[in-house]
């Protein structure tokens, strides 16, 4: 933690560099772009006080107001450039638009700064492997802002999983739905599949072969606002990811079905969002003929761990700091920023050609 930042008077970041010997944080850390979600990131990192400086950049000035209203310590600007230039900063949060990404953070790299891209990563592999030689070229830290991997619920997924509790994954089912957010660079599956393709990503270990995705766009042409992706996995898994920003309801359910066990993770669950339930399906081991073969139907208990709930933006937040200060590989490297732009890229191949099914292109740097 900051050692000066009792020290700290609002509106004035730099007044205390004279103290800053003692100093374990960063000199400057920014965030680019200030829409819908880039405040989040503000709030997470005004309030960690890792960073002696903390520069909000937008090119809208009333996006700036609103950052220098809420938090007056923070010090605004309009110029991706002058972020850029600044010595101070060393660490740079991406939130603009999908199809800046990659421009931005290149240029954030090439400066040698260290940058979070917010999800997806970039709009290509190519680009996402692009960004990841910069920054090593650089030895600059480069994380993706998938934030479902640093939440809690899904922490915990992934450690029932390991168990081995639920048994031999059979499919996973992911359904994230709610009315509105339409983005203006993207479709939904860029936008919302990008979460659940992180999370199915993590939970798997490994990526899928081939995708196949069906979309349809009913407001902006060309700009699928429903759309459903099957990412077809070795071992004859098989995993469903249902998007849409249409639907009368808010839905953020993902169901992983084992051989022994299912587990239901339902994000709008302000208590149990967990749940694994002993059910499933048993084979009659030994039968003679076709009609002695029978299945029995399991219902056993329905059990839901403790989750300790912690924003998963400010868990993410304290890691790309603790990489910066410490110089580490983060979790959510630029090479799993690019397993899900593969995945996505396939997907776009398959949504226009009507569907058919599109192999997962494995990139070229590991
Ligand atoms: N991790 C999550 O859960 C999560 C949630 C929502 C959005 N996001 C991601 O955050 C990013 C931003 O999404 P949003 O919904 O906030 O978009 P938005 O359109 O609301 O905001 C983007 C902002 O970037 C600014 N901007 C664009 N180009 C700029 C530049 N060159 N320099 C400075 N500012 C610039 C725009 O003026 C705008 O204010 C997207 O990548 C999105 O996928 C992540």
């Amino acid at each position: 933690m900051n050692q000066n930042s009792e020290l700290r008077v609002d509106g004035d970041y730099r007044g205390v560099n004279s103290a800053l010997s003692e100093r374990t944080g960063l000199r400057g850390v920014a965030v680019v772009g200030l829409g819908y979600w880039g405040p989040n990131w503000i709030r997470n990192l005004n309030q960690l006080q890792r960073a002696e400086r903390l520069v909000a950049c937008d090119l809208d000035r009333e996006r700036r107001e609103r950052i220098g209203n809420m938090f007056p310590g923070v010090e605004l600007s309009s110029s991706l450039d002058d972020v850029i230039e600044d010595p101070d900063i060393e660490g740079v949060v991406v939130a603009t638009p999908v199809g800046t990404h990659y421009p931005i953070a290149r240029q954030l790299l090439e400066a040698g700064k260290s940058v979070l891209v917010e999800k997806p990563l970039a709009t290509s592999v190519a680009q996402g492997e692009d960004l990841v030689r910069v920054a090593r070229r650089n030895r600059a830290v480069l994380m993706v802002g998938h934030t479902f991997e640093y939440s809690a619920p899904v922490l915990k997924l992934a450690e029932v999983i390991a168990t081995g509790e639920i048994g031999e994954i059979f499919y996973i089912s992911s359904t994230r739905a709610n009315l509105g957010l339409f983005q203006r660079d993207v479709n939904v599956a860029w936008d919302l599949a990008t979460h659940d393709i992180s999370i199915i990503l993590m939970l798997m270990g490994r990526t899928p072969e081939a995708v196949s995705c069906q979309g349809r766009s009913h407001y902006r042409e060309g700009v699928e606002d429903v759309a459903m992706l099957e990412l077809h996995f070795s071992g004859n898994v098989i995993a469903f990811i249902h998007v849409s920003w249409l639907d009368p309801n808010k839905i953020r359910r993902t169901t992983i079905v084992g051989s022994r066990k299912m587990l239901v993770y339902d994000d709008t669950d302000l208590h149990e969002k967990v749940r694994i339930y002993d059910k499933g399906v048993s084979v009659q081991r030994y039968y003679d003929t076709y009609a002695d073969f029978q299945l029995s139907y399991r219902y056993g208990d329905v059990h839901s761990p403790r989750v300790e709930e912690t924003e998963p933006l400010h868990v993410e937040c304290e890691h790309f700091i603790d990489c910066i200060e410490h110089g580490q590989e983060p979790r959510t490297d630029g090479l799993v920023g690019i397993r899900v732009v593969s995945v996505l890229e396939a997907a776009n191949q398959s949504l226009q050609n009507g569907g058919t099914l599109v192999p997962v292109v494995r990139p070229s740097i590991d």
